[in-house]
């Protein structure tokens, strides 16, 4: 498969060597700081098109101004989301719901999903985050003075809520970590064998509550109506699979940027832990600094965008980590100013896509540096180490070893 390969209405001028997946020229960035590589395209123009920006060897345009991704974004009847991602890994069709479904039929499955993930259900649920966290760091604290952070804490804890969300016990917690991280950063054989395992228990547990009902997410979707009917297991599949793909990496790579940024920032690491009371406006500034998630659209006719001749079936980024650092947008963009108000960043999307399970992700990252910070003295990385970032659809860091004494 040619990944180079530019069709024949892209104007030659309007090509760039650019990539949110890899490397060339792009990943893994000086300093492990791939969100400051990525900022520089605001030195170029509004959209270009990259033949590399791709996993499945068709290239993007690129939308860089955060003003153009909102109109991109907010238009649904030109840029699509049907796209089966996921699916797609195991030489299959069907949606992630509501993800990839444009309206009508978008809002319908919203509308039923909306009330899972409301604020007050992410309040109900802060107590056994709280106690997840603290028992998760209180191990770390007694085992010594270093650890790996997304091994030991960013994902055992999102796993244990994702469990606790869809009512499953803890005991399956490694069997969880180890499908979330094969899918996430596993090779072309792990993934696709991860992607399958997800899509068998999704189907399974269905079947299961679909029998002896309990009162669990699970449950709710097995017995919810859609327009006077009960949902088909191909779209009982699509909501579970989403759920476990859209909360997972994402919360734990946030918590893992977080962490490396007040590792390698000791002063704003001790204004937090002496004063907690600012880690929710932070939480803000580092979702906007560094936002982890590339939202891709397909054209469904052909336009004119900002004089690129976008043509349709053409692959559409709306980058978070090119909007967040739009200096159009935001003062100083590459600064990071944890008391920054008015923060109207991009981390979880906009339109009528925007994160249903923003609140509960925000929840999580508050309590998860609220914890990490009152039990762990002032940490760096440790010497001799650096975190490996890795590009896609959604950022991630590994290797984060922190050391503190
Ligand atoms: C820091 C953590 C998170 C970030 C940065 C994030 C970001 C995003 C973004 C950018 C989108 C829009 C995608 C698009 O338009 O194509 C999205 C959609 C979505 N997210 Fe999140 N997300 C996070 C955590 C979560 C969590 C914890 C859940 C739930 C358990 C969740 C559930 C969803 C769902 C259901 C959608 C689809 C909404 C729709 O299509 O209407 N997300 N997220």
């Amino acid at each position: 498969m040619a990944i180079n390969w530019v069709p024949d209405h892209i104007p030659p001028e309007m090509v760039r060597d650019f990539s949110l997946f890899k490397s060339p020229g792009m990943l893994p960035a000086p300093n492990g700081d791939p969100h400051a590589a990525v900022a520089c395209v605001h030195a170029g123009p509004p959209i270009f098109y990259s033949p590399y920006n791709t996993r499945d060897g068709r290239g993007t345009w690129v939308i860089t101004r955060a003003s153009d991704q909102r109109r991109v974004l907010q238009d649904a009847e030109t840029f699509s989301s049907h796209r089966s991602i996921f699916a797609s890994a195991l030489g299959e069709n069907w949606p992630m719901i509501p993800l990839e479904l444009d309206p009508p039929a978008h809002g319908i499955f919203r509308s039923l999903l909306n009330p899972l993930l409301s604020p007050k259900r992410a309040m109900v649920l802060e107590p056994a985050i709280r106690e997840r966290a603290v028992a998760l760091i209180d191990r770390i604290a007694a085992a010594g003075t270093s650890c790996d952070v997304m091994k030991e804490f960013a994902f055992p804890f999102t796993v244990n809520i994702f469990l606790r969300f869809l009512g499953l016990p803890d005991h399956r917690l490694d069997t969880f970590v180890g499908w979330a991280k094969d899918l996430i950063h596993g090779n072309h054989l792990k993934r696709p064998a991860a992607a399958q395992t997800i899509v068998a228990f999704i189907d399974e547990l269905a079947t299961k509550r679909r029998k002896d009902p309990v009162d669990d997410f699970m449950t709710f979707i097995v017995q919810a109506q859609v327009e006077g009917r009960q949902l088909s297991d191909a779209e009982v599949r699509g909501i579970g699979v989403l759920v476990f793909v859209a909360g997972l990496d994402t919360v734990a790579a946030a918590i893992g940027f977080d962490l490396a940024y007040l590792a390698r920032n000791l002063k704003d690491q001790e204004l937090l832990r002496s004063e907690p009371d600012r880690i929710a406006l932070a939480v803000e500034e580092l979702l906007r600094a560094y936002p982890t998630v590339q939202m891709i659209r397909v054209a469904t006719k052909d336009i004119d965008f900002e004089g690129a001749p976008i043509r349709k079936g053409d692959y559409v980024s709306c980058a978070t980590m090119i909007a967040n650092r739009d200096p159009a947008e935001f003062e100083c963009p590459n600064t990071i100013d944890l008391a920054r108000e008015n923060n109207r960043h991009a981390a979880f999307g906009y339109g009528p896509h925007r994160c249903l399970g923003s609140h509960l992700a925000r929840r999580e990252i508050v309590i998860g540096l609220e914890e990490w910070l009152a039990r762990i003295p002032a940490f760096r990385i440790k010497k001799g180490t650096a975190p490996i970032t890795s590009g896609g659809h959604v950022f991630g860091i590994k290797n984060l070893i922190l050391h503190w004494s």
